[in-house]
């Protein structure tokens, strides 16, 4: 069997790139706000329905500079179940980061949690739509509304996701977007920042652009954070198929739920009422004693049929050793993203996954229940 991996990126045909390609060698215009970015900041706006988006070459570099545009200081109250560049941003910037535990049911922050993490010297919330599910984004704005904090969303995860219609992206002062290979809509390395106005928007994009506001005036020690316009027209030709691949990815979800609904110590999570998915990742918790194999059992069986999931997010950020000495990170202060870590297991998901092979997938994790049992 081929190897299939947790993700593959989508492609769109390699003719319409050419036309791009030709394009650009033809204009000699790399980079620096050039055609192609100009034209998918619009269509990104219009197409995810956000006022303002700046650009960027990756999202980590996206995630260091919201914070600096807002200027961040102090403490940052965060989530220690995310990939790792959430709180390595905040080192950049030197920020501490205060790590307080997940929902269990969405494995989110908890915002019933974060009251009791704010301190005089906390000055954000950095939460993450986590496999793109969204945030309580109702009660960590009333949080942020009583401390005078800000909120700075990390939506690597989530493209296009909608509650009730209205973009996750609208929420917080911030949301910061990831088009990574890995992720449901791709620009080969890419990311951006939306906001809410111009002037943060023209903020931003200085920062990202060494701090320069015009030929000769540097406002801030910005960084080179452009994304060029290579990414940028791959952006714009992804654009035309993102919905094809998300409703793909939708009835990828639907196949594993189907076949994985009876199986005992498997659990998943369903689609949230009122919210349109991405669809990004499909996470299963293994419960070790309900279906008699650990989550790392499972994980390396399936490698032995070349089938690579991923232990999306294992270890914890706050058990690394950069951050493990902080009091927040201690594990008694984060039971359940501890029980998460442990037991979560991505399974492949991507436009291109066949059904048979997502059956496949399913039968071998059934096999393992009923070998067990034999
Ligand atoms: C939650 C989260 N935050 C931040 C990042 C960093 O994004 P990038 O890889 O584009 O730098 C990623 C993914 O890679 C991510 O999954």
């Amino acid at each position: 069997m081929n190897s299939i991996y947790v993700t593959q990126p989508f492609l769109p045909p390699l003719e319409e790139f050419h036309e791009y390609l030709k394009d650009i060698w033809e204009s000699k215009w790399l980079t620096n706000n050039g055609k192609y970015h100009q034209e998918l900041e619009k269509a990104m706006c219009e197409y995810l329905g956000v006022k303002f988006i700046s650009l960027f070459s990756n999202g980590t570099l996206a995630l260091v500079t919201a914070l600096q545009a807002l200027r961040i200081t102090g403490e940052v109250i965060t989530t220690p179940f995310s990939f790792v560049a959430t709180t390595h941003a905040l080192w950049w910037n030197n920020i501490k980061p205060v790590f307080v535990d997940i929902e269990q049911s969405k494995f989110n922050i908890n915002p019933e949690k974060i009251e009791a993490a704010i301190t005089p010297q906390t000055t954000a919330i950095l939460p993450v739509h986590v496999y793109g599910n969204p945030c309580n984004v109702e009660r960590i704005k009333a949080i942020a509304d009583t401390y005078n904090l800000r909120v700075i969303y990390d939506a690597c995860h989530t493209f296009g996701v909608r509650v009730n219609d209205v973009p996750v992206l609208n929420f917080g002062d911030l949301s910061v977007m990831s088009f990574h290979a890995t992720k449901v809509y791709n620009t080969f390395e890419g990311g951006a920042i939306v906001c809410h106005d111009e002037a943060t928007k023209k903020r931003i994009d200085n920062l990202k652009n060494f701090g320069f506001a015009d030929e000769t005036t540097v406002v801030a020690p910005g960084i080179n954070a452009k994304m060029n316009e290579i990414q940028a027209a791959m952006g714009l030709l992804q654009l035309k198929y993102v919905d094809e691949s998300i409703a793909k990815r939708k009835k990828i979800a639907a196949c594993y739920r189907n076949q994985l609904k009876d199986l005992e110590g498997m659990a998943f999570l369903e689609d949230m009422p009122g919210v349109n998915h991405c669809y990004s990742y499909f996470p299963v918790l293994v419960d070790k004693l309900k279906f008699r194999k650990t989550r790392d059992e499972v994980y390396e069986d399936l490698k032995t049929y070349n089938i690579f999931g991923r232990r999306y997010f294992y270890p914890l950020i706050s058990n690394f050793p950069i951050y493990r000495g902080l009091p927040s990170a201690r594990l008694e202060n984060l039971p359940v993203a501890k029980m998460i870590s442990d037991e979560v297991l991505c399974l492949p998901i991507f436009p291109d996954l066949e059904e048979k092979m997502v059956k496949k997938i399913c039968d071998i994790l059934k096999k393992y229940q009923k070998s067990d049992i034999a």
